[in-house]
């Protein structure tokens, strides 16, 4: 597979990779099956469907206290308004000053095989899912802002975080007979304009705004046949994302700093 080739771009950390299993450059998400974007359960208090976290989350949350659950689907508006009621009432008038679009489903889907129902579902996902979510954490990102008055944007001012992934590319577009994601690679291609177009617009109000790709990982998505640990890719992102500053707002990077191509 294509390689990306940029250097590391200005004011980005140092880029050396994390003592981790070997990143085959290029690699991207390997094949999973179609499955259906809401996931509901049983609210224990009303009893009402809802989008449950999952028992990793759980499991992490009850061994460190500061870590708190807030249910949210990205792609119900009523749910992302009770998050943004419920995170508000946690900060307690302080504002929030990161916000990381991590959520998304994959789709493996041929030229022949694509549906029109499968590209919609995917869109709403990822694309739909980020940016309502990013609109209506905004007030809240801006007050974190405002509370850093002139401060150089960064992601403990007010920032917004959309996880991509380097076969969104439309500059490097690599392998597409061999990585056929047609919903999942035009999701993540539309996201990444969705980022540049929320990097522009909220850079004056002081909120940066950087698409990463974590590398192929092992979760879900990534399988067991990805080479890169989930502890090693969040390393390098939590590196990378200590070192964004007014020169990386509206770029896109990798796991290790790496500037991608859009
Ligand atoms: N893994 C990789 O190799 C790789 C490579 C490039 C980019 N990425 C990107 O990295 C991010 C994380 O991927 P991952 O590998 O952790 O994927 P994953 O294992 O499939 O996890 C995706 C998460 O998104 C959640 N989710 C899906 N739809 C949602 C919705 N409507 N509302 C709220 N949450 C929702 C899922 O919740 P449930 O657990 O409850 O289903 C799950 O926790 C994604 O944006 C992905 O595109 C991953």
């Amino acid at each position: 597979m294509g390689a990306s080739s940029s250097s590391s771009p200005p004011g980005s950390p140092a880029t050396s990779r994390p003592a981790c299993s070997p990143l085959q450059e290029g690699g991207a998400e390997p094949r999973a099956s179609w499955q259906p974007h809401a996931k509901p359960g049983l609210d224990s208090k009303s009893g009402a469907q809802c989008w449950l976290p999952g028992k990793a989350l759980q499991e992490l949350a009850a061994k460190y206290p500061p870590v708190r659950l807030i249910q949210l689907d990205a792609v119900s508006l009523a749910s992302v308004r009770a998050a943004v009621k419920e995170v508000e009432s946690q900060l307690n008038g302080r504002g929030l000053n990161l916000l990381i679009n991590n959520a998304a489903v994959n789709s493996y889907a041929t030229l022949q095989s694509v549906q029109p129902e499968e590209m919609i579902s995917v869109f709403t996902t990822n694309v739909v899912g980020p940016i309502q979510v990013a609109k209506e954490f905004l007030p809240l990102l801006k007050r974190a802002a405002e509370e850093a008055g002139k401060e150089e944007l960064s992601c403990s001012k007010a920032a917004i975080i959309n996880m991509s992934t380097k076969v969104g590319s439309i500059e490097l577009c690599f392998n597409v007979l061999e990585i056929p994601m047609y919903p999942y690679r035009a999701s993540k291609a539309a996201l990444n304009m969705v980022t540049r177009c929320l990097a522009a617009e909220l850079k004056d109000a002081g909120i940066l705004c950087t698409a990463i790709h974590p590398g192929w990982v092992k979760t879900d998505m990534g399988t067991e046949k990805a080479p890169l640990t989930v502890e090693c890719s969040v390393k390098g992102i939590l590196s990378v994302l200590a070192g964004l500053s007014q020169a990386t707002t509206g770029v896109f990077l990798d796991w290790e700093g790496k500037s991608l191509p859009w």
